[in-house]
């Protein structure tokens, strides 16, 4: 073990002299120094439901008439926009530059779903739905070949999981706040977490009352996954993502 009374005077005063003391390793501990991202994804719709003797998850294409029958409009029924916008979210330049720091799912029925970044997402929709009725019924689902959990249902409130040194930006068409993305990311405070909140719904708006700020982002309304897709853009240009 390397002693401060080892070192030469000469070493003793540099800066970068290591001491090892007992029961601390001299390996340094990697912090994630920069700010991250994430994003909430609110009223997504996964409603499972026994359709004969098989527990699925509800789409307007398998199960329109089921739904009918009961009462429901089957196009209310969309794992769909979830499925495209975790698909957005996946395969951008800032989930591999690990700057992705966790997804969470909030459904219509108030279960809350944290997705961590490393999740391999389905490319078909009965694959990725398969995969969210093993989690509603397990409550978490583990990585392949290894023991982590790249999904799980956690407990409400939402803030509860959001880091204290974070902004949260939610996105609704009919905010009066209208901006230009790349320049609004670009004017946020550099040493905070940026927590984005859009709604994975057909219909209707976020329900945020602990965001910071409310923007609308185009005069148009978007899909989910565009909005996402534009979200991830803006990122990568102001944190300079190649
Ligand atoms: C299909 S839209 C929901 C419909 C609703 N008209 C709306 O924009 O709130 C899905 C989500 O995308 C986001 N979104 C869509 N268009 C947007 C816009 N122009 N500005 C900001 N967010 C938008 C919102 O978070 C919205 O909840």
């Amino acid at each position: 073990m390397l002693q401060k009374k080892d070192l030469s005077e000469g070493e003793e005063q540099h800066d970068s002299a290591v001491v090892e003391l007992p029961g601390i390793p001299i390996a340094p501990c990697r912090q994630k120094s920069e700010p991250g991202v994430y994003f909430i994804l609110d009223k997504a719709s996964l409603v499972a439901a026994y359709v004969g003797k098989k527990y699925q998850i509800l789409n307007p294409e398998e199960h329109a008439s089921f739904l009918r029958k009961k009462n429901k409009n089957p196009y209310d029924f969309r794992p769909d926009i979830i499925h495209e916008a975790l698909l957005q979210i996946m395969s951008s330049r800032l989930c591999m530059a690990g700057r992705l720091r966790a997804i969470f799912i909030r459904t219509d029925e108030g279960i809350l779903i944290r997705v961590e970044p490393n999740t391999q997402i389905p490319k078909t929709l009965g694959s990725f739905c398969n995969m969210m009725v093993q989690l509603l019924q397990k409550f978490s689902i583990k990585a392949t070949g290894n023991h982590g959990k790249i999904m799980r249902l956690i407990e409400n409130p939402i803030t509860k999981h959001l880091p204290i040194n974070s902004c949260k930006i939610g996105l609704s068409s009919s905010s009066p706040k209208a901006v230009q993305l790349r320049d609004y990311v670009s004017a946020a405070n550099h040493n905070e977490n940026l927590v984005f909140v859009v709604g994975a719904m057909a219909h209707g708006k976020i329900d945020a009352d602990y965001i910071d700020d409310l923007i609308s982002v185009s005069s148009f309304s978007l899909s989910a996954g565009t909005c996402l897709r534009r979200i991830c853009i803006a990122l990568e240009r102001n944190w300079n993502i190649e």
